[in-house]
């Protein structure tokens, strides 16, 4: 799977064309795989709300830049918010809880919610968001994910936008990291266990 993944990467014109962004790390999506497929789903969200106002809320830090772009490429009358919920540690494991470390600034009641996440994985975290967001009852509620991995879930959930569903892969880059580092990459790379620290 990894492999065809990567072959079809390469297929698509995938190739890095800077090695120094790419830091020796394969590329899964290059940035302007990443552009098209926002701007894609920025106009399907668009769409969909008819004109109404939306609440964005991303969850940090890793749904940052996606939401930044997410957001140039929906026309609406937006605001954004930020929640934090407890990390997915220092490796590639989750531990399981979730935890609320910074809670909305905002109440949503009435509002057009869109979460923006950079991952849908085991499902823990937008379950966990969701249950807290509709106890607090919005107009609607609507997941936004970039990457998806239902392989990896535990919990029933899916996202009413998907940018790319994955298989079991550890990605870093757009936002994503490993330990903290990484984010800043402009592509999503695949984080192979044998990459140097
Ligand atoms: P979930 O609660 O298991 O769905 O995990 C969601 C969070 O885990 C995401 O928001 C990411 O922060 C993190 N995560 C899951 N998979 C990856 C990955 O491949 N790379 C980096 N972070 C990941
Ligand atoms: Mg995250």
């Amino acid at each position: 799977m990894h492999r065809r993944l990567l072959l079809e990467a390469r297929m698509r014109d995938t190739v890095c064309m800077d090695t120094k962004t790419c830091q020796g790390l394969e590329v899964l999506y290059t940035r302007q795989q990443i552009v098209d497929r926002v701007a894609e789903m920025g106009a399907q969200i668009t769409r969909d709300l008819n004109g109404e106002k939306l609440v964005m809320v991303g969850v940090l830090k890793g749904a940052a830049f996606f939401l930044a772009d997410l957001s140039r490429a929906i026309q609406a009358d937006a605001t954004f918010d930020f929640v934090a919920t407890s990390s997915y540690g220092k490796g590639q494991r989750t531990s399981g809880a979730v935890k609320l470390i910074k809670d909305l600034d905002e109440s949503i009641e009435g509002k057009n919610v869109l979460l923006v996440e950079d991952i849908l994985d085991t499902g823990l975290t937008l379950a966990y968001l969701r249950k807290l967001f509709l106890q607090q009852h919005p107009k609607t509620l609507r997941i936004a994910t970039l990457l998806d991995k239902p392989s990896r879930r535990l919990e029933k959930i899916e996202a009413d936008y998907v940018g790319f569903s994955i298989p079991n892969l550890f990605v870093i880059g757009y936002g994503m990291d490993y330990a903290e580092r990484y984010r800043n990459l402009p592509d999503i790379c695949l984080m192979t266990p044998d990459h140097p620290e």
